[in-house]
């Protein structure tokens, strides 16, 4: 007898409620100083926190920053912009290119069910670790990537990551998502954002003491937004632009 498989329950759903956050979430230059209460912003940062992510080896850090003195800081280090100046918390959205270790392990440690599945150890326990790990000065990752280039030649082969900039881009991608989530959800609750990578990255860094295999990916000034919060219309190029069919 095949073993029983897992079933999720799904809601209903309304598309028009999800249209009207998308289309209504704006980049947002000047908020009007309603507070943002904290359980709205642990509620979106939780909805981030949800978002899809790489082998679900969630390389993230989200860093609020509300403390007046360290905000007005945080917000010179954003080239003192209208929307870091104004935003009531600032999120800095931290990529992690070497946590990974790490949340294999606690993946093993919490999987959700009594046993771990044969091939998810395999993945955790063995793969991965081979997968994102490019060894002293990059050896590895070299490596890897002379073989992929020679058995690619017969087979499909992953191309990647194998260097350390390959990382953050694997990271960077994943974190991005959270970013999306925590804006939209923001949103939801009919609060505004603005992603910002206009920011000096050296002095953030240093402000949140981050480790050095982070980096930042973008900072969220959040907030209600002003009556003239947003300085124009959207613009949006044609579809037939971006869309391709294959
Ligand atoms: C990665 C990223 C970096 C951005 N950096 C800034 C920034 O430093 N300052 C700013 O005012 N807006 C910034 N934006 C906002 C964009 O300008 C904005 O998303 C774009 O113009 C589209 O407008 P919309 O978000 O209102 O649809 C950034 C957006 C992204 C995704």
């Amino acid at each position: 007898m095949s073993k029983p498989r897992y079933h999720e329950a799904v809601p209903d759903i309304d598309v028009e409620e999800f249209r009207k956050v998308v289309m209504s979430r704006r980049s947002v230059r000047r908020f009007d100083g309603t507070p943002l209460p904290d359980a709205v912003l642990d509620d979106c940062i939780d909805m981030a926190l949800l978002a899809p992510n790489s082998s679900n080896l969630q390389p993230w850090e989200f860093h609020v920053v509300k403390t007046p003195a360290l905000k007005k800081q945080m917000a010179a280090a954003c080239l003192n912009q209208n929307a870091a100046r104004s935003a009531q918390v600032l999120v800095v959205i931290v990529a992690r290119t070497k946590t990974w270790k790490e949340h294999c392990d606690l993946t093993l440690q919490q999987w959700p069910q009594e046993t771990v599945p044969k091939i998810v150890d395999n993945y955790y326990r063995k793969l991965a670790r081979i997968h994102y790990t490019q060894g002293p000065l990059n050896l590895l990752g070299y490596g890897k990537r002379a073989f992929a280039a020679i058995a690619g030649l017969w087979r499909p082969m992953p191309r990647g990551p194998f260097t350390r900039a390959d990382m953050k881009v694997w990271a960077a991608k994943s974190v991005s998502l959270g970013a999306e989530n925590f804006m939209l959800a923001l949103r939801a609750h009919g609060f505004d954002s603005c992603p910002m990578e206009g920011f000096d990255e050296n002095r953030v860094r240093k402000m949140l003491s981050l480790p050095a295999d982070a980096f930042v990916v973008m900072i969220v000034g959040c907030g209600k937004r002003a009556e003239d919060g947003v300085y124009h219309p959207r613009i949006r190029f044609e579809r037939e632009r971006f869309v391709k069919e294959h």
